[in-house]
């Protein structure tokens, strides 16, 4: 889709990366981005500067995806809308009932409300949670899907809730083109302490603030693809502008770093002389991960741009530039930074 003079709805806009997503939508020339968010997780701080944009706004009669005439009147004359509102992983496993009512249903709200306003694509936020363990390095999209998480059934359902319903209106007056994004583990300014994966380095920050050593739990040998998260949001816009429709792409980096290498990398960072501590090994449910970047390159053109090293720089200025939103987000979070 020609993005230039349409006008998009970015539902979970005030989050983590909806709030990125809204930032580099107002780079390009569109005519209006509006935010539907119910700010159970996002925040107005999110979405600062967007708003000085006149073209930016907070739909300003509710953000909720489950209450659907409120989120009917928000589709109204949108072209495109980017569908990224979730619970997330811990949360889901706590209640899945919840995330059954925010991740299906909602999802399902948002397709059947983009159906009947005639909206002409969507993006939607998956995620390399569908994979579950990799079987096969690196995990091309046509890698089973091996997920025995909640969160990732309620992604894999929203997969093919899109999946089907581009087949069911195919051809039709309702037609809409949609790709799904399913990334992989997503760092930047804005992040909170809620990643199962990322949290962890929040808190190795916290505690070289403190000039406390940074924790490792197990042997560090667990490995992640880390994505920074301007280059997800880039990977959305991309995702929007492209002719490519009813498939799904894996958002990463292509590169794999233990949590060994990723503390190393920190160290370096913060110019710290401290040595990690190891500690026993806590709840992770997935050891190993990394996905295949070609379909992303080939069809959206999207790589990533930003080094792990550089995005942990931008990252740290952020936190130093935020502190107390930062300090805010761990006291939500619960987090005991004296605890490793
Ligand atoms: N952060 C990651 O590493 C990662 C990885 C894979 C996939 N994802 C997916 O990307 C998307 C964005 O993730 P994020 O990290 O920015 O999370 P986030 O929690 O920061 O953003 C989600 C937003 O949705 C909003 N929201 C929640 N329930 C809502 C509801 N009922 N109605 C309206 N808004 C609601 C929240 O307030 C929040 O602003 C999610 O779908 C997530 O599952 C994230």
């Amino acid at each position: 889709m020609e993005l230039t003079g349409k006008r998009f709805l970015v539902v979970g806009g005030a989050g983590f990366i909806g709030s990125h997503v809204v930032d580099q939508l107002l780079q390009q020339d569109v005519a209006e981005v509006v935010v539907f968010d119910n700010f159970s997780r996002g925040s107005r701080e999110n979405l600062e500067q967007a708003l000085l944009d006149e073209r930016c706004s907070i739909f300003p009669h509710g953000g909720d995806i489950l209450q659907t005439d409120v989120l009917q009147d928000a589709m109204a004359g949108m072209d495109g809308v980017f569908h990224l509102a979730a619970l997330w992983l811990l949360h889901c496993y706590e209640y899945p009932k919840a995330a059954f009512d925010v991740n299906i249903r909602g999802t399902f709200n948002v397709l059947e409300c983009a159906l009947k306003a005639g909206v002409s694509r969507l993006v939607y936020s998956s995620s390399a949670s569908v994979y579950g363990d990799a079987v096969q390095e690196p995990m091309p999209e046509s890698h089973p899907l091996n997920n025995d998480t909640f969160y990732g059934a309620t992604k894999i359902a929203g997969e093919q809730m899109l999946h089907a319903l581009f087949h069911r209106y195919q051809g039709t007056a309702q037609h809409f083109d949609y790709v799904g994004l399913r990334y992989m583990n997503v760092y930047g300014a804005r992040q909170d302490y809620r990643g199962a994966y990322i949290a962890v380095i929040m808190k190795m920050l916290d505690r070289l603030d403190r000039g406390l050593p940074p924790a490792i739990y197990g042997d560090g040998s667990q490995a992640y693809d880390f994505i920074c998260v301007s280059d997800v949001a880039r990977a959305n816009i991309k995702a929007m502008a492209a002719d490519a429709t009813d498939q799904f792409y894996n958002v990463g980096s292509g590169t794999k770093t233990s949590i060994s290498e990723l503390t190393k990398l920190i160290l370096e960072v913060t110019e710290s002389d401290l040595e990690p501590a190891y500690e026993p090994a806590g709840q992770t449910f997935v050891q190993n991960r990394i996905g295949s970047i070609e379909a992303a390159r080939n069809d959206l053109g999207f790589l990533t741009m930003v080094k792990l090293r550089d995005g942990l720089r931008e990252l740290v200025d952020w936190r130093n530039g935020h502190r107390e939103q930062v300090e805010a987000r761990r006291r939500a979070a619960g987090v005991d930074i004296q605890q490793p």
